[in-house]
């Protein structure tokens, strides 16, 4: 039986017409005998009625049906009685009295409902133990339509603008300075390995060199990395490299991309230019690289007011070359003392060693710190955190970025907590995209005592500060940027080194990899970029945040068909698995098992 229909096609102009459709039995519903079938494929449902009276055989195959059966009806197109019409349906005014059933499959009964408030509800483990019956709950469809949708759009721009797709390997070599990589051995090579490319970075930058000027890939790349919601272990980057190019052009490039997008797949407007920010300011004002800015709530410094205070705590942190950052969370002094306790828990956690807090309660501040404080001071906090009748202040005092950090992250919780108690809006579908710009092209690893790249080590300083590449390190700023949208890191990128000298230094001199060990993990990079390499740069951006963001969902294992557990397990195929002793020798590998 082939299909004349799909679920979601016949109104009452097919009223009359002798019709086929396949699908999976959605629910059965048996009026004295009579049976109504949900019958839905990918598009839609349509009702199908088995009487019977009229059709014993068919009545009675029907009988042994279940929920989630797959079958195939034929039959006559006739309208619904008077008051049984469902208006939400397309085809909500028309019924199919069933002539003719095939029965492809009888189905067990699933183990959770498959509709979406039901399926919600279950437990995530259980949805992806059982993947193919969660993918057919109607919000799982609709989001891999949209991922569908998003990266066909991103292809046809691309296109449009005369870039062209490119494969790359995903079998790559080992290199450091990356994420953690996964190992592939090889098995005619005894004893090396290759490593699972964690981005295309630098065959996108070989592609330059051997003159494609214009390259795209919507690329999967593996890192070894903690599973969060937005992170997998092998994810999908909108990959994107152009030779000849300035930050403006990657900047304009990447807005007509992401309109288009947003108009493609919501049909919404999103304003452009975005808002670009710098580091800097991020940090000082929303104390993340990735700030959330359809929310105030910003952190306001005091570093300077607290350096002559009677709190010791905080005038010592302010003399001692540490920042004092203050937030008015608004509204928020009914906070309870377990919501308190937990924020407490967070800002130790980013190594804070309190969190003060000030609560303005029937005209009084109350707060175990206030008597410390001189009118001076409170009139300086009261005017430039606007602090009113019902707020609630919080302070950290730390070293300037563990201050913005802790603040930073309070600010996100506070807004929760404002948002559960409706004093405020965060609406999903308010698309605040912005531009991180002039981050630093180094910071400073503490445990390891060396300079590492902020974002990877062939991003090119910015020429007016790369004097200070030998003097001074940390304040060389890079032509990174990064966009943001929403609080999520959407994608990032840079404009490269394209000179085989200056790669080499910022290997050798600044990062301090020794020199051999530069010659044989980028040797050959090196080696062509003296064969005329052109002045490039590029971006890559995150697929499945952007559908995570698209569907206003906050997982991207929503948006991935099959992704893994945060424990970096396939619950369905059960992956990882041992593998025999053979598989093993014939790739000549022992396993030493943990303690
Ligand atoms: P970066 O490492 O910043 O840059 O990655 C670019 C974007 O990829 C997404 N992303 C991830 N998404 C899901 N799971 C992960 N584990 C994960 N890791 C990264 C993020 C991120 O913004 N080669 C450079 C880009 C360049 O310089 O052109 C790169 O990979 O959305
Ligand atoms: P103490 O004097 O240690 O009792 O601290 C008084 C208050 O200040 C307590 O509420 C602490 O949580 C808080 N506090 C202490 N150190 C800091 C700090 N570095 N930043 C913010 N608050 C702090």
């Amino acid at each position: 039986m082939h299909r004349s229909h799909h679920c979601a096609q016949l109104t009452p102009i097919d009223l009359g017409a002798t019709v086929s459709l396949l699908g999976w039995v959605d629910s059965i519903r048996d009026h004295g005998g009579i049976l109504f079938i949900d019958l839905r494929d990918r598009k839609g449902i349509t009702q199908v009625m088995f009487d019977p009276k009229a059709n014993a055989a068919v009545g009675e195959q029907a009988a042994h049906l279940k929920p989630e059966s797959v079958i195939g009806i034929r039959g006559k197109v006739v309208a619904r009685p008077e008051g049984t019409t469902n208006a939400a349906l397309p085809t909500g005014g028309i019924e199919v009295e069933a002539t003719e059933l095939t029965i492809h499959n009888i189905s067990d009964t699933p183990p959770f409902p498959l509709d979406d408030v039901g399926g919600d509800k279950v437990n995530e483990d259980l949805r992806l133990t059982y993947r193919y019956l969660d993918l057919r709950r109607p919000k799982m469809r609709k989001n891999l339509q949209v991922r569908h949708k998003a990266a066909k759009s991103i292809r046809d721009y691309f296109d449009a603008q005369e870039f062209i797709e490119v494969e790359t390997p995903a079998l790559f070599k080992s290199t450091p300075e990356g994420a953690r990589e996964y190992l592939v051995p090889s098995r005619i090579h005894a004893g090396q390995f290759y490593a699972l490319s964690q981005s295309p970075q630098q065959f996108k930058q070989i592609l330059m060199v051997a003159g494609v000027e214009k390259y795209f890939q919507i690329a999967r790349c593996f890192r070894d990395e903690d599973l969060r919601s937005d992170r997998q272990m092998e994810f999908t980057q909108v990959d994107v490299e152009a030779s000849f190019v300035t930050r403006e052009d990657i900047y304009a490039l990447f807005e007509g991309m992401l309109k288009k997008l947003w108009q493609d797949v919501l049909g919404a407007e999103i304003q452009t230019p975005f808002l670009r920010m710098p580091f800097h300011d991020a940090m000082n004002r929303f104390g993340v690289d990735k700030p959330d800015v359809r929310f105030g709530l910003e952190l306001v410094d005091f570093t300077e007011l607290f350096k002559t205070s009677g709190f010791k705590v905080f005038a010592s942190t302010a003399t001692g070359g540490g920042a004092i950052k203050a937030i008015n969370a608004k509204g928020l002094a009914d906070l309870t003392q377990g919501e308190l306790k937990a924020l407490e828990e967070i800002a130790k956690s980013l190594g804070a060693k309190g969190l003060a807090f000030i609560k303005v309660e029937g005209g009084e501040w109350k707060s175990p710190i206030v008597k410390f404080f001189s009118e001076a001071e409170k009139a300086a906090l009261t005017a430039r955190l606007g602090v009113g009748e019902g707020d609630m202040i919080f302070f950290a005092a730390a070293p300037w970025e563990k201050a913005c950090a802790i603040l930073g992250r309070i600010r996100l919780e506070a807004a929760q907590l404002l948002v559960k108690r409706g004093k405020l809006t965060i609406r999903h579908d308010d698309w605040k995209f912005l531009w991180v710009v002039d981050f630093p092209l180094m910071s400073h690893d503490e445990a390891e005592n060396r300079y590492v790249a902020t974002h990877h080590p062939f991003t090119a300083p910015v020429a007016e500060d790369a004097a200070y590449l030998d003097s001074d390190p940390k304040k060389v700023r890079g032509q990174h940027y990064d966009v943001v949208l929403n609080g999520m890191e959407l994608g990032g990128g840079s404009i490269r080194i394209h000179n085989p000298a200056m790669q080499k230094k910022i290997f050798e001199d600044v990062l301090k990899i020794p020199a051999d060990v530069v010659e044989s993990r980028f040797g050959y990079m090196l080696k062509a970029f003296t064969y005329g390499a052109p002045p490039h740069g590029g971006i890559a951006f995150g697929l499945d945040r952007m559908c995570a963001l698209l569907c206003g969902t906050t997982s991207i294992r929503d948006v991935i068909a099959f992704p893994k557990t945060q424990k970096g397990q396939d619950l369905m195929a059960q992956s990882p698995t041992p593998v025999t002793a053979k598989q093993l020798k014939e790739l000549h590998i022992a396993t030493v098992m943990p303690e």
